[in-house]
């Protein structure tokens, strides 16, 4: 069974700082810049080859040093394939900004993962039983038409709805499993997520708009799964938070490599859960993408 991913790469540059700015304020860092591979897509596909999970990697890298840098490092991940494609275009860049308590705030300039088309992902070579992973740092039409080739080749639609954009009604038929956090869930289903049954509540809603299962992901809280039978919770484990950014993206490697490995969704949840948790122990994203034999240690060490 194979996973493909399909989205964004880009570059990051991380500000480690004692807090995060405020709206028009200056603050100095307090580490050296901290410059990495990152991109939503590219830290799913990493997430899922450290797992030791068989990946292909959809996306579109940018021009000039940035481009070949993004290049290098799916080459070192194993990720650069022909379903990389290169566009005239900036690469993608991250500028993101981490407090002392782990958490983040970012903001990305899509470049060439805007030029990442629907004809582009017309032959991803999906298979029966394959796994389709996306989210939404790349044009929504192309998750919806990569969306549409899985579903047609008997394969599993998995949608990380991040950054949340609205979802056209065709896309939202196709999901079979969500994984938005509370802010993305809000936004998507425009109901509060502030408290556990408000998430609930609102992860029923986008099963009732047509999405099959939906696992939200509640930060240090773990994850809510919601589907028409009824919903579960699975605690996260608790770790000294060195930054957030990118627990989202092990999530899903750890949920989309469990479903390879024909677990059961929960079991599946519970995997990328202790991926997201290692994740959130480490700077930058790439450090925190972890091998199953990391996480192995890392939950006896707990
Ligand atoms: O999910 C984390 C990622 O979001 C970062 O690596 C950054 O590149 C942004 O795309």
């Amino acid at each position: 069974m194979s996973i493909v991913v399909v989205g964004s790469i880009g570059i990051d540059f991380v500000a480690v700082a004692a807090r995060l700015p405020k709206i028009g304020e200056t603050v100095l860092a307090t580490q050296p810049l901290h410059i990495g591979p990152g991109g939503k897509g590219f830290n799913q596909a990493a997430g899922v080859a450290r797992l030791g999970g068989e990946v292909r990697f959809a996306t579109k890298t940018g021009r000039g040093d940035l481009g070949r840098q993004a290049r290098s490092f799916m080459e070192l991940e194993g990720l650069l394939t022909p379903l990389a494609t290169e566009s005239d275009a900036d690469n993608q860049v991250a500028l993101i900004f981490v407090d002392d308590l782990g958490h983040n705030m970012i903001s990305v300039t899509p470049g060439a993962s805007a030029d990442l088309l629907p004809p582009d992902v017309d032959n991803l070579g999906i298979v029966p039983g394959d796994i389709l992973l996306a989210q939404l740092e790349i044009p929504v039409a192309t998750v919806a038409a990569a969306a549409r080739h899985a579903k047609n080749a008997g394969a599993t639609v998995v949608l990380n709805p991040a950054p949340a954009a609205p979802l056209p009604e065709e896309l939202l038929q196709l999901i079979d499993i969500a994984t938005p956090n509370e802010t993305e869930l809000s936004m998507l289903t425009g109901l509060p997520t502030a408290t556990t049954s408000e998430v609930v509540a609102a992860a029923e809603r986008l099963v009732s708009m047509g999405v099959e299962e939906v696992v939200a992901t509640v930060g240090s809280k773990g994850a809510i799964h919601v589907n028409r039978s009824g919903s579960t919770t699975y605690p996260s484990i608790l770790v000294d938070a060195v930054d957030s950014t990118g627990a989202g993206d092990a999530f899903n490697a750890g949920l989309a490599v469990g479903l390879s490995r024909g677990l059961e969704l929960g079991d599946a949840i519970r995997l990328g859960c202790r991926a997201g948790a290692y994740c959130v122990t480490k700077l930058g994203v790439l450090d925190g993408l972890g091998t199953m034999a990391q996480l192995d240690e890392f939950a006896v060490q707990l």
